[in-house]
């Protein structure tokens, strides 16, 4: 099973499952899938009710990798400790195994780092991230930091990969974890996609996953509304593309993206 080493040792399964407005039985799907890397935030709302289907499993809090995110009005020295201790409550548990800051904030990022950094030290979490971070927002903290960041998580996808910051993040040893890997459904359509999945006997899903673990990228997508989706996204490991269809995948027609850039007013996408 391939499996992503991060720079300071903790290892990764190949595919998370994203809980952005996830319910608690598609999380308890994600679960019964074999799914045992959770991606949540304080933003979602919802990890208690992670906590509530971990504990329904009947399997140990040790054996998944949970992942949650500071939400920006929580940056600033004097705010995170108060607000990692509430995302501990609500996923009660006692540590994180990946705890990012969820969006850049000029002014911010560096401060808010340094209390990150004495929460790994007392091994209150077990790798750092930045979510949403361009590369020149990634550069003070690169410049600064006493603990590296592990993780990066952007929007990537067929048709929309962030080649710039892929290179940035790979050329650190940071992983680099894409979020919306199925572009919200966009990719489900592309005629490209859909060659491929004939070609490979897979779904479009599958393809667009797969594309993902080829570039090196540790894809998130959304827990299902059904189990057959969701196993079907986690075997999705096991396609391997061939280079000159990954080299189309790359240069694709753009497909689109979710509208938010992290300096920029949001752009409604219909
Ligand atoms: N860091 C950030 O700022 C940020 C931002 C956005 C998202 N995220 C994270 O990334 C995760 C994934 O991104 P996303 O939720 O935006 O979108 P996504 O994973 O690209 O797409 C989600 C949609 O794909 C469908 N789907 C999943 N597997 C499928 C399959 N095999 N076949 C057909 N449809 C399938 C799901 O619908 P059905 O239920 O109908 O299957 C769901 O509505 C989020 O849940 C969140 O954890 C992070």
């Amino acid at each position: 099973m391939k499996t992503f080493t991060l720079n300071n040792g903790l290892k990764l399964p190949a595919i998370g499952i994203g809980t952005y407005k996830a319910e608690l039985d598609a999380i308890t799907r994600a679960i019964a899938a074999g799914c045992k890397y959770l991606d949540t935030a304080a933003k979602y709302g919802n990890e208690n009710v992670i906590a509530q289907a971990i504990s329904s499993s009947g399997l140990k809090r040790e054996e998944f990798i949970i992942a949650s995110k500071l939400w920006k009005s929580d940056m600033g020295k004097d705010n995170v400790n108060s607000a990692f201790n509430r995302t501990l409550e609500n996923l009660r548990t006692d540590y994180v195994d990946v705890y990012f800051i969820h969006w850049p904030q000029t002014g911010l990022n560096v401060e808010t780092w340094r209390v990150l950094e004495e929460l790994y030290s007392q091994g209150k979490i077990r790798a750092l991230g930045l979510s949403n971070f361009l590369p020149y927002h990634a550069e003070e903290i690169m410049r600064t930091c006493k603990v590296q960041p592990s993780v990066a998580q952007l929007e990537f996808h067929a048709g929309h990969t962030q080649a710039f910051a892929l290179r940035y993040y790979q050329e650190r040893n940071i992983v680099l974890q894409a979020w919306s890997p199925l572009a919200r459904g966009r990719i489900f359509n592309d005629e490209l996609i859909l060659e491929l999945s004939q070609k490979y006997h897979a779904t479009p899903a599958q393809i667009s996953l797969a594309f993902c673990l080829a570039e090196n990228v540790m894809p998130i997508p959304r827990a299902s509304s059904t189990l057959e989706r969701l196993r079907e996204n986690l075997m999705s490991e096991n396609i391997t593309l061939s280079p000159e269809d990954i080299m189309r995948i790359e240069n694709m027609p753009p497909l689109g993206w979710g509208g938010e850039h992290p300096d920029r007013e949001r752009v409604k996408i219909s």
